[in-house]
């Protein structure tokens, strides 16, 4: 349906058609980035999933690969669930996947290469004496699923964690095994916390505290912590918390047990869900993956004949400023798709005001912007200690006396249509400030049957740092980045005007009091160019 091929995004990774919702087994193996995805082949929507299969050089351009698995066993006839790969020391892969059993009973599977000396790893064999693991007692058929990639013990066992609830405490079961196919119940829980319901798609890592390289999934020892990320069924997103894990105890404590309730940071406050690390071993980074839904209605998934996307791989560190707090930024090599790009420096933007960025186009960039609120006005603000929450304020519309101010991107001439990314800035009687980081997607589409909510939240500003941001706009997708990845917002938009030449980029400022001093640089973005594999192209 050509009527709604604006909304296909040209860099972000997707298939070339029909439905895909989580990551799955992401890894590094020799020269090639594999990606594995959940893939409906019948259509738009939901269904029998399969294993979707791509490669790249890159991260970034992609080639489709033959279906990896299919729902061809009773073990996995309603569905080959979302999974993680392991790659032993001598360089084996093993991939641990959850099945929907013909009777909608999930079970882990072991699947492993056919023939691995075949770098693209075409083709997949399932154990023939899966599933390796059923459902324990006391835990429900359908609340057992998503393992994670294993890391070995000290006492040289390999470890795993699967996502489960009992009642309304989502929680994470723990395994061990020798060699993956018999598997033993490790007594306590990695991870619980009361109320959060399913948890989907555990992902468990360590992060440095002291270096910036990421870290092999095994590491353990001085000078690590680790993350344990969970996808709330519940309520869709994902969050994590940044903890000690006690190995002895299978225990993994969160750093900040008041404020976080166990898991309370989100790694992004707009559409992101059932993400999956991976450790790169050729660039000894942890790199993240994150599917992006759709917010539009499932009539037009059907009509356009796709759903969703993957978010830009965003590399994963530890915010060693703030503390317990990732730092996730785009993959350095999205960076190879800019083309030309425009200038703007220390341009006063006026309380009220909005002010156009003379650029080609608009609707594919890589958007760097940083951000001064003139002192006087922080000095002397009329206005103290207002609450502000991005999600349930007046979005840009809502006029304070630090904020908002930002960027419209995705914004037609006319200005009908746009969408704001921007900071709101309020000062305490305290004389702090306290910052938010919102996309607002209330005015992004004439459509009326589009999501339009206001994304976003609380990002911490150290003294003496400008607001930063980072935007990567690809047609339907504004991918945000606040102080250097402290705080992430992702939005799908569906505009109608603001499209291919007709899309604008404009600075905004809303604030009643603050004059701020902006300098943008703008990259025009070149498409990835992803497309099926041609054998002929294998070098
Ligand atoms: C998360 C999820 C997983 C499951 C898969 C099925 O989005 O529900 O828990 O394995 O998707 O497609």
């Amino acid at each position: 349906n050509t009527m709604l091929s604006w909304q296909r995004t040209v860099f972000h990774f997707q298939p070339e058609k029909n439905w895909m919702n989580d990551p799955n087994g992401p890894l590094y193996y020799k020269g090639w980035y594999h990606f594995f995805y959940q893939y409906n082949p019948k259509g738009a929507v939901w269904g029998v999933i399969v294993w979707g299969h791509a490669v790249s050089r890159d991260l970034i351009h992609w080639l489709h690969l033959p279906l990896a698995m299919v729902a061809d066993q009773w073990y996995d006839k309603n569905g080959v669930w979302t999974g993680s790969a392991t790659i032993l020391p001598d360089g084996q892969v093993i991939m641990l996947y959850t099945g929907s059993t013909n009777e909608s009973v999930q079970v882990q599977n072991l699947a492993y290469p056919a023939d691995p000396s075949d770098p693209l790893l075409v083709d997949w064999i399932k154990y023939p004496s899966n599933p390796v693991l059923f459902p324990p007692p006391g835990i429900g058929t359908m609340d057992f699923r998503d393992p994670t990639t294993a890391w070995l013990t000290s006492e040289g066992k390999w470890r795993i964690s699967i996502g489960s609830k009992l009642n309304k405490t989502g929680i994470a079961l723990v395994y061990d095994t020798n060699d993956f196919k018999t598997y033993e119940r490790v007594e306590g829980l990695l991870h619980a916390v009361p109320g959060t319901g399913m948890w989907e798609c555990i992902d468990f890592f360590p992060i440095s505290i002291k270096g910036e390289n990421g870290l092999d999934t095994s590491i353990n020892g001085e000078n690590v912590k680790h993350v344990v990320k969970v996808s709330l069924d519940d309520d869709r997103h994902d969050y994590y918390a940044v903890g000690t894990y006690d190995e002895k105890n299978v225990k993994f404590t969160p750093d900040d047990l008041k404020n976080d309730v166990g898991i309370g940071l989100r790694y992004d406050y707009g559409i992101f869900y059932a993400s999956k690390t991976f450790y790169d071993q050729s660039k000894e980074r942890r790199v993240l993956w994150g599917w992006i839904g759709e917010s539009d209605s499932e009539y037009s998934d059907v009509a356009k004949g796709w759903a969703s996307v993957q978010g830009i791989p965003r590399t994963v560190t530890l915010n060693k400023k703030t503390g317990s707090r990732l730092l996730q930024w785009p993959v350095a090599e999205v960076e190879s798709l800019r083309l030309r790009s425009d200038e703007f420096e220390n341009l006063k933007v006026k309380p009220g005001s909005v002010v156009p960025l003379e650029i080609e186009t608009a609707a594919q960039l890589d958007i760097v912007a940083e951000f001064e609120i003139d002192n006087k006005a922080l000095e002397m603000t009329s206005q103290f200690n207002r609450e502000y929450e991005c999600s349930t304020s007046g979005g840009a519309a809502e006029r304070g006396a630090l904020g908002p101010f930002g960027l419209l991107v995705l914004a037609n001439e006319d200005l009908s249509e746009y969408t704001p990314t921007y900071f709101y800035v309020v000062k305490g009687s305290d004389g702090q400030l306290k910052t938010s980081f919102c996309s607002d997607q209330s005015r992004s589409s004439l459509a009326t049957d589009v999501g339009k909510k206001i994304f976003g939240s609380f990002v911490p500003v150290l003294e003496d740092e400008k607001l930063s941001l980072r935007i990567l706009v690809d047609h339907s997708v504004v991918e945000s980045f606040a102080q250097g990845g402290r705080t992430c917002v992702t939005s799908r938009v569906y505009p109608t005007k603001a499209i291919y030449g007709a899309a604008r980029l404009f600075l905004f400022n809303n604030a009643t009091e603050a004059t701020v001093t902006a300098s943008v640089k703008v990259w025009q973005m070149n498409s990835a160019f992803i497309r099926p594999f041609n054998p002929n192209q294998r070098n």
